[in-house]
């Protein structure tokens, strides 16, 4: 046996525990001293069950992730994988007991089915979230998991991999019993309660008919192609599943191997590994050491009740911090409010949210026109309207309220975080939160580090964005941050292929066959054009004269078409925002072409594409060796995370790299021939291409 896993006794119950911190995953040396200490146990005649728990915070999370990168990049070899563990366990003629706290994922749950019984604490969780990195289960999770909870549960848990927690997993028969109190004590009682073993692999009451099973299977297939379209990994999770229902449980598991490795070695898995790690990796800032004091966030306080603000103050108290928030005036208080409310409401009326709990929250929020209990606060943001002016008014205002210690935060978009610091006395203090529409949902949490921002409150930020269940990517000040600043070249490049000819329509289309969650115009009528308008007017100045600048937005706004608020924008929209395209559109784009005298020609949905993609791609090179980004995943993360990049595709970095960092330079070369300086192409990626390199290589 090896360290990992260990086996003592209570009585005549053998105690089989795991433990390689921190969430107990099988890497090498779990499954094998799993399978010694069932040896163990049966060789025991003084053993007559045993129960199989984990160390720590959590019951088995999974096959160790990072053994797939060793194994698709040819480093390592590939096993027989667990089958032969689970078969000793179920095969075992002493009763095993399975105690599940924390999370049971993939290869847990697996190991967790091969076990006779199971029981559970009441907030355990159990999932099969390996679609979630573009594979399936892989240890007959698909073969298995239907015999014990019925198909339509098995479908619904592989397919699309949320977490099911402790009384749903008893309810469908995943858990025998949930267990309240110590989890260990309840699981030996049980143990001693169970007279015999009994094989999951052998229940195949719940397998039921094919013709009944067919609807299920069609409606999760057409369910997945919506839901999580472009991927493969739930598809080819769902026929596994299937194979259950028409193979033998041997022939199922051979099916469910040869799928599951034609899904490890997919470039789908490889980028949404490279996204698993890649949200993690984010939270590591190199020269901040781990062990920088964080304050105590406790309560918070939110200027400005507006389309952010208000979603900021939701976000806060979402994570049980109480909030104050102030407007300007009763009207503007009323008016944030309301939609506070309005947002809970349809939580509660979806189901997603008990109205007890919608109520807790609302409570948790003070309203005022003051700034009456912001001297409590240990962090205020602020999310006042857009306007350097306003913005350092307001922090003057904040740094003379705030307790010295409280942390100043800017819900800026664009603009300068030193500057806006330079209004206060203590610029140490303060910080971007660039917080994403709908604050409360979006993940994505840029955290702006000023250059005088301290590493405490640099380190509270990231710890705070977790507790607001946020990723939080550390960035540096520039206009725009990363973010922003690379979506500015990829909607210009839009607009521009508009333009030479493509129609808004093909544009969008294109981009959202690749796999984005909305093409680059849809999104800006969602976001509304105005707010981009305003800011290239703003910065007009900056501009050097004779380099091309995109137009039709521009024409666009100044006819008040701001998109889906005015209802036109890109298109038009009816009373429930439906996208129609719009003759006046096409007028106004063949006047812009007319005055830049350009004869619109077909363009291909794969230029449009690139040109597009690689505009992101090129400005994050730059943003890279500028050390605005810390490191081209933390670019990745951004795009995934706050602008609909699909994980499936890694985000932008990733999926240059992978489509190799020479052919997308020799590509912007040849935009940059035909179009000009606006396609110079990043020192960087030149270099990195030259040398066959990848961008974090
Ligand atoms: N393998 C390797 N490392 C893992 C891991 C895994 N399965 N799960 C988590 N980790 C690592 C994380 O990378 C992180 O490392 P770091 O501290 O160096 O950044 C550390 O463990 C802690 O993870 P989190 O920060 O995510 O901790 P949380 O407490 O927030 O979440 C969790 C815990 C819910 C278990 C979450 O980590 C998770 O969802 N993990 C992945 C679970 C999963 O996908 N399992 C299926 C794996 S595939 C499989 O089992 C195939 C099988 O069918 C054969
Ligand atoms: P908004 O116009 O919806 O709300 C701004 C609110 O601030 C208004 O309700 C206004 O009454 C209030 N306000 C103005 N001056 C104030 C003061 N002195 N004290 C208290 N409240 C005051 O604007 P929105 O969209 O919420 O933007 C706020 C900030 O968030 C801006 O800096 C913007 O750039 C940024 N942002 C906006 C995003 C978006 O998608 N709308 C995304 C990310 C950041």
């Amino acid at each position: 046996m090896s360290d990992l896993v260990t086996l003592t006794r209570d009585g005549d119950i053998g105690i089989i525990t795991v433990d390689n911190p921190p969430v107990n995953a099988l890497s090498p040396g779990v499954p094998e001293g799993i399978a010694a200490a069932i040896d163990q146990v049966v060789a025991d005649s003084s053993l007559r069950a045993a129960v199989l728990i984990g160390a720590g915070r959590t019951f088995i999370a999974g096959a160790d992730i990072k053994e797939f990168g060793k194994i698709t990049s040819g480093q390592k070899k590939r096993e027989i994988g667990l089958h032969p563990v689970l078969f000793k366990i179920e095969d075992s003629p002493k009763p095993v007991v399975c105690a599940i706290h924390g999370t049971a994922f993939g290869g847990g749950l697996e190991v967790a089915q091969a076990c006779h019984y199971r029981v559970a604490s009441p907030t355990a969780q159990v999932g099969q979230p390996e679609v979630k990195l573009g594979i399936i289960p892989g240890a007959a999770g698909t073969q298995r998991l239907p015999r014990l909870a019925g198909v339509a549960k098995a479908v619904e848990m592989c397919a699309f991999g949320d977490p099911v927690g402790a009384a749903d997993a008893l309810a469908c028969g995943i858990v025998d019993r949930i267990i309240e109190g110590d989890l260990l004590a309840g699981a030996i009682a049980f143990a001693a309660e169970v007279k015999a073993p009994r094989k999951s692999r052998e229940r195949g009451s719940k397998l039921g008919h094919a013709a009944a099973n067919e609807p299920i299977f069609a409606a999760a297939r057409e369910q997945a192609r919506k839901k999580l379209r472009g991927k493969n990994a739930p598809l080819r999770a769902i026929d596994a599943v299937e194979a259950a229902t028409k193979l033998s449980f041997e022939e199922g598991i051979r099916e469910e191997a040869r799928i599951f490795e034609e899904c490890l070695f997919s470039a789908e898995s490889k980028a949404m590994i490279h996204a698993f790690f890649g949200e993690r990796e984010v939270a590591k800032i190199p020269g901040l050491p781990k062990e920088t004091a964080t304050l105590p966030i406790r309560k918070a306080a939110v200027t400005g009740a507006g389309t952010m603000g208000g979603g900021i103050a939701m976000a806060y108290v979402n994570a049980g911090i109480p909030v104050r928030l102030k407007e300007v005036s009763e009207e503007a208080l009323i008016r944030g409010l309301s939609t506070i409310r309005k947002n809970y409401d349809r939580s509660v009326s979806s189901g997603r949210l008990s109205r007890e709990a919608a109520e807790q929250r609302m409570s948790l929020i003070t309203p005022s026109t003051t700034y009456d209990g912001f001297e409590e606060a240990d962090i205020i943001v602020e999310a006042v309207f857009e306007g350097m002016q306003l913005k350092k008014e307001v922090f003057t205002e904040l740094d003379q309220i705030a307790r010295p210690d409280a942390i100043l935060a800017s819900n800026t978009s664009t603009l300068d975080i030193d500057e806006i610091a330079s209004a206060t006395r203590s610029p140490h203090r303060v910080i971007g939160h660039h917080f994403f529409s709908p604050a409360n949902v979006m993940r994505l949490l840029e955290i702006v580090r000023g250059k005088e921002s301290s590493p405490e409150v640099i380190a509270t930020s990231m710890t705070l964005a977790r507790r607001l269940a946020k990723v939080g990517v550390l960035v540096g000040n520039c206009r725009g941050f990363v973010g922003n600043r690379l979506f500015h070249p990829y909607r210009r490049e839009a607009i521009f292929l508009v333009e030479e000819g493509a129609t808004p329509r093909q544009i969008d289309e294109a981009l959202y066959d690749f796999g984005m969650a909305m093409g680059p115009l849809a999104t800006g009528d969602l976001a509304g054009l105005d707010v981009g308008w305003r800011i290239r007017k703003e910065y007009q100045h900056l501009e050097k004269p004779g380099v091309r600048r995109a137009l039709i937005e521009d024409r666009l706004c100044e006819l008040g078409r701001y998109g889906q608020k005015t209802k036109a924008g890109w298109y038009k929209y009816d009373d429930n925002r439906n996208r129609m395209d719009d003759p006046e559109v096409d007028r106004i784009i063949d006047e812009v072409r007319e005055e830049l005298r350009v004869k619109p020609r077909a363009i291909s949905n794969e230029e449009i594409v690139d040109r597009i993609l690689y505009s992101l791609v090129n400005e994050g090179a730059r943003v890279l060796e500028e050390g605005i980004a810390l490191r081209a995943v933390d670019i990745d993360v951004i795009y995934m995370t706050g602008y609909g990049f699909p994980t499936h595709r890694g985000g932008p970095m990733w999926y240059a790299a992978s489509v190799g960092l020479k052919r997308v330079y020799e590509r912007i070369e040849e935009f940059e021939r035909q179009h000009g300086e606006l396609w110079t192409p990043a020192p960087l990626l030149k270099r990195l291409a030259e040398e066959g390199r990848g961008f974090d290589a």
